[in-house]
């Protein structure tokens, strides 16, 4: 297969399932015709349906008029618009009659459960809105959020947004260094965090890692401090417990400095529950999430409101069916995008129960996903590949072991599915009722752009099928040529749509070079795909230098800077490689400074020190030590190469740029 692009695809996969006929009849979509005409009309006339959609399913304080705005690469969207987003998953659905209807149902990790109302979640989103506003943040002000899986992260996103201070949600697993890089870059003083939180039974220091960052960029002034594990043990009684396994939690204890440092039950105490949502242009920065480029620093991604409100709700609402009664389970960590989309902003926006799961999937045991499906009669459930694996792996009786007839939807994101676990979730957790939608996206998407309709589209085993409305995507090759049918090539998307990136914090001209000078005119997503014949798009992987671990997102430039800031480490390089489980795996090539050895020893230490240094994440599953790095004549390192041999433990490539043949060799040798 030739290509301008160089990307084959082997994968070939002809079973096809078309959607379960009751769920279909129920369906908010539930004829091709129907998806048809409403795609249509959004790529013929995008400003009269997007504007449609805005003002038919939001509240606005002044509704727009104006739709997509393009300036290449600029986008404004409802630009003359007014809104809030905790407004609109708040009082609008108090006003529609949901007060009392759970949003937020919560699990923690030892057990304990709390189911909170629209109307309860307003109360505490606005006494928190009330507290910062007391501490002095305004309008436009970032706050970092370094937070468990509790409603309370929930609750301080939407306290951000009502009053216009953009939120900077950190990921739970990252640690210090990782905190202080995106405190700094984004110039950020106020942190809400939490003691700890339960991961595996064990407590996640949370503050500690807060403490350590602040000390590492000293612009930390105010820091909220929920009180999540040392609740139970000093205040009995005082709004609920942890159900914390006590003795670790006897001996926990974290410092709190004093002017910098406040307890979020001491400040929430006498906070008002009125405070009026704050009207916001549309264009005002809801969010900032940082994510890993090929190159360099993670960058802050930046959202905006009113774009980013229409088409997460509208997804939401499409793709995944909702209904009233629906309680609908996403278990991603909300450190990551599809937390933000479609735990928060989406989910609430359409009234029903959102589920919180603090821990982890195996604790206390394999079935615990299933079990909480069983008890909280979960109708959506929506996780990742790399779980779906590791679930497979454990076997099915974890999964027979439980009543699962509450299921209606099942739902995969976040690196491709392969055919056999997708066969398993299809018949083993759907019992080969429940239509499975693979959605592709990425945290500059926003939401959800190829995705299965779930009363509509026949769904193939690893495919994300087609577009969402508003999304034209193509699969071109680097000179910007589209591509045949099955024919490789990268994955680009020809139009903005609302809730696009809006940009890189504090860095255009990356945001420029990232997204719009790879291929001319059209936005480059990164990912390598095909399309097949029924305009089905079939996702390979990425094609720079980001690796998804687990289904995270990950930069080789991360890995290889926290090795090199080991004292002993002179230089290392780092590559993706194939897991059977997490979809792809870190291997690490490293060159000691003269003096070192290697030792099993040595590479157990530098495992542990990326992990330290960003997050368990991180931790490379291999590592070898090599004398030096095999680099092209202009001092580029070959990845490819050590890609090739990290994968297949040889190099079948063209050596002839390589500076020193005799390090590959050597490499090679050795595998
Ligand atoms: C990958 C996660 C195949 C892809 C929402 C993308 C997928 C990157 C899928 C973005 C899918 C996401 N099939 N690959 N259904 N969904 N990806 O920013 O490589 O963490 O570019 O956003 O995940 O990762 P991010």
């Amino acid at each position: 297969m030739a290509t301008g692009s160089g990307i084959d695809s082997i994968m070939k996969e002809g079973r096809k399932f078309p959607p379960p006929a009751d769920f279909a009849r129920q369906a908010h979509i539930s004829t091709e015709a129907r998806y048809r005409e409403l795609y249509d009309r959004s790529i013929k006339d995008p400003d009269g349906f997007w504007l449609a959609m805005a003002r038919e399913n939001h509240h606005w304080f002044k509704a727009p008029t104006r739709g997509l705005e393009w300036k290449s690469p600029d986008l404004r969207c409802f630009a003359d618009g007014t809104t809030n987003l905790s407004f609109n998953c708040l009082d609008r659905q108090i006003e529609l009659g949901r007060g009392d209807h759970t949003a937020i149902l919560f699990e923690g990790e030892p057990g304990d459960v709390r189911k909170i109302s629209y109307r309860e979640l307003r109360d505490e989103v606005c006494r928190l809105a009330n507290v910062l506003k007391k501490l002095g943040v305004k309008k436009g002000d970032r706050i970092t959020l370094y937070m468990p899986m509790i409603p309370e992260l929930a609750i301080a996103m939407l306290a951000c947004a009502r009053i216009g201070a953009p939120h900077s949600v950190i990921f739970g697993g990252f640690t210090s260094q990782a905190i202080a890089d995106r405190l700094q870059d984004a110039g950020s003083h106020v942190v809400i965090t939490a003691d700890g939180g339960w991961r595996r039974g064990k407590i996640v220091p949370l503050k500690e890692n807060v403490d350590a960052a602040a000390d590492l960029t000293g612009m930390v002034k105010t820091v909220i401090v929920y009180e999540r594990i040392t609740q139970s043990r000093d205040r009995k009684g005082a709004g609920g417990t942890s159900g914390a396994p006590s003795a670790e939690a006897a001996q926990f204890k974290i410092n709190m400095k004093s002017g910098r440092d406040h307890w979020w039950h001491d400040l929430m105490k006498d906070a008002s529950t009125n405070c009026p949502a704050e009207p916001l242009d549309a264009e005002h920065m809801l969010y900032l999430l940082y994510t890993s480029g090929s190159t360099g620093k993670p960058k802050g991604i930046l959202h905006t409101t009113g774009g980013y409100m229409v088409y997460t709700a509208l997804s939401a609402k499409y793709v995944f069916d909702l209904k009233p009664d629906d309680v609908f389970w996403c278990t991603a960590d909300i450190g990551w995008v599809t937390g933000h989309s479609y735990v928060v902003y989406g989910i609430l926006q359409n009234g029903v129960t959102s589920v919180m799961y603090e821990g982890a999937p195996n604790q206390p045991d394999w079935d615990r996903f299933w079990a909480m499906i069983e008890k909280h009669k979960v109708t959506k459930f929506y996780t990742a590949p790399t779980a779906i694996r590791a679930f497979m792996r454990q076997g099915r009786e974890f999964v027979d072991k439980h009543d699962l007839s509450s299921l209606k939807l099942l739902g995969t994101v976040g690196e491709p599915i392969n055919p056999e676990a997708w066969i398993w979730y299809h018949t083993v957790v759907g019992k080969e009722r429940c239509p499975i939608v693979d959605t592709w996206w990425q945290t500059e998407t926003g939401g959800i752009l190829l995705t299965p309709l779930p009363g509509v589209t026949s769904t193939k085993p690893g495919s994300a099928t087609r577009p969402f409305f508003g999304i034209d995507p193509a699969i071109m090759s680097k000179e910007g040529k589209v591509a045949a049918p099955n024919e490789g090539g990268f994955l680009v998307i020809r139009k903005p749509w609302p809730a696009m990136l809006r940009g890189i914090w504090g860095d255009p001209e990356r945001y420029q070079r990232q997204y719009w000078d790879e291929i001319p005119g059209v936005y480059f997503t990164g990912d390598s795909s095909r399309c097949d014949e029924d305009g089905y798009f079939w996702i390979m992987g990425r094609v720079d230098d980001v690796i998804k671990v687990a289904g995270h997102r990950l930069g080789t430039a991360e890995v290889e800077s926290a090795l090199v800031s080991h004292p002993k480490v002179a230089e290392a390089a780092v590559v993706g490689f194939p897991d059977e489980l997490t979809g792809e795996a870190i291997a690490a090539f490293v060159a000691l400074r003269s003096g070192n050895q290697p030792s099993e020893a040595l590479e157990t230490e530098l495992k542990h020190h990326v992990a330290a240094v960003i997050g368990a994440i991180a931790r490379p599953k291999a590592l070898r030590f090599t004398d030096a790095l095999p680099k092209t004549r202009s001092g580029k390192i070959m990845r490819r190469l050590l890609k090739e041999l990290a994968t297949k433990g040889r190099v079948d490539g063209d050596l002839t740029t390589l500076e020193d043949f005799s390090v590959i060799a050597k490499l090679r040798d050795e595998a």
